[in-house]
């Protein structure tokens, strides 16, 4: 399997793409807004934000709302090749265990940049969701 290596330019690009799509987020229960980019293997990006519910639980995360829209707009086959996600409280904040899950579907090989406890940090989600599951 190739490594996934994506250049600084392209880094800040997802960065800089998943900070403005922060600002559409509705996030009035948490006062929490997260913005993600994914990049497919093909080189398009998207964004995403969180979308939050009355009803708590139906929220959906930033990098699910990203992912699901390169799915709308390309189909199923859609790879991801890597993900960058950021917050307006400038705290730790890496994918959450379902949105880890769903990268993996999409993305076994993808590298995740976002903000770690001691700065910036990038992983590669089968490091951050070790044995992710998988039905075939
Ligand atoms: N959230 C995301 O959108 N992505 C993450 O990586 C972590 C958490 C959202 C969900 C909820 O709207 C808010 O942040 C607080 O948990």
């Amino acid at each position: 399997m190739q490594k996934t290596r994506v250049s600084v330019a392209m880094r800040e690009r997802l960065l800089r793409s998943a900070r403005k799509v922060m600002k559409n987020a509705y996030a009035p229960f948490s006062n929490f807004r997260v913005g993600a980019s994914i990049l497919t293997s093909e080189g398009q990006v998207f964004a995403g934000c969180n979308v939050e519910n009355s009803s708590y639980g139906m929220t959906n995360c930033a990098e699910r709302t990203a992912i699901f829209s390169a799915i709308a707009k390309l189909g199923p086959q859609v790879e991801i090749y890597a993900v960058a996600v950021a917050n307006d409280h400038g705290v730790p904040c890496s994918p959450c265990g379902a949105c880890r899950q769903v990268i993996y579907e999409f993305g076994p090989r993808a590298m995740i940049f976002y903000q770690g406890k001691k700065g910036p940090k990038q992983s590669r989600i089968a490091d951050l969701l070790p044995e992710g599951f998988r039905l075939k």
